[in-house]
């Protein structure tokens, strides 16, 4: 299993990287419950499976976080110019700090509305008492943050395609 290198990111790193992708595209069509309140194929079959997937996102991300600190140094450089570079560093240090958050707040929802918290049929958090802050937090957090995510996640990939067709170097292949 391949760790990263200066020139390309490692299995790990890739593993974490599209698996993520897959279901961070899955957790947004939680946005088609707002169509006929959800009674459609995305809303019954993909979107009942919000709250498990949020919270596998949530254990990839610190498995993706101690992987990235424990390859610091040894991970492909920001592509210059070094402003440009630093504007993507700061973008994937905001991509981080949006898939931690987005769980937190999510369950900061269910646990501080009194619903509990069950993943894949495991009840993590029993039905309880209503927690008024947590709740508010979650509330005023998770769907604004949902938006910033899709336009961040939207400006990645256009960044991504952008050094592939136009600047034609290897970002891109780096992450494959
Ligand atoms: C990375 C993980 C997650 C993403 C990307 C995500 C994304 C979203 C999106 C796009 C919406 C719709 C917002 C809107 O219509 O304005 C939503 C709503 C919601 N999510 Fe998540 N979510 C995640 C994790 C979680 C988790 C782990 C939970 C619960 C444990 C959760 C609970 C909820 C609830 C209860 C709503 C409805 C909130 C409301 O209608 O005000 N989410 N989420
Ligand atoms: C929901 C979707 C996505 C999320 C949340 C996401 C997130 C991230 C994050 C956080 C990084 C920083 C890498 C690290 O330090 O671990 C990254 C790197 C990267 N991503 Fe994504 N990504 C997504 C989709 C995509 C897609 C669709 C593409 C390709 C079209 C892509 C291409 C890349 C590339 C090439 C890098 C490496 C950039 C570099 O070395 O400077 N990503 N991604």
């Amino acid at each position: 299993m391949s760790r990263d290198t200066r020139e390309r990111y490692g299995t790990v790193s890739r593993l974490l990287h599209w698996s993520v992708a897959l279901l961070v595209v899955w957790q947004v069509l939680k946005i088609f419950d707002r169509i006929e309140d959800g009674e459609h194929w995305v809303g019954q079959t993909l979107v009942p499976w919000h709250i498990s997937i949020g919270f596998l996102i949530l254990l990839l991300m610190l498995a993706r976080i101690f992987w990235a600190l424990r390859n610091q140094g040894s991970r492909p450089p920001a592509p210059p110019p070094r402003m440009l570079g630093l504007v993507a560093k700061a973008g994937h240090v905001a991509l981080y700090a949006a898939l931690v958050l987005m769980p937190v707040s999510g369950m900061s929802i269910m646990i501080g509305n009194g619903y509990g918290l069950t993943v894949f049929g495991m009840e993590l958090v029993a039905q309880g008492a209503e927690i008024p802050w947590l709740a508010t937090f979650g509330g005023m957090v998770h769907s604004p943050l949902a938006w910033l995510l899709l336009a961040l996640v939207i400006g990645h990939v256009v960044m991504a395609l952008v050094h592939r067709f136009v600047k034609k170097d290897g970002v891109l292949q780096r992450m494959f």
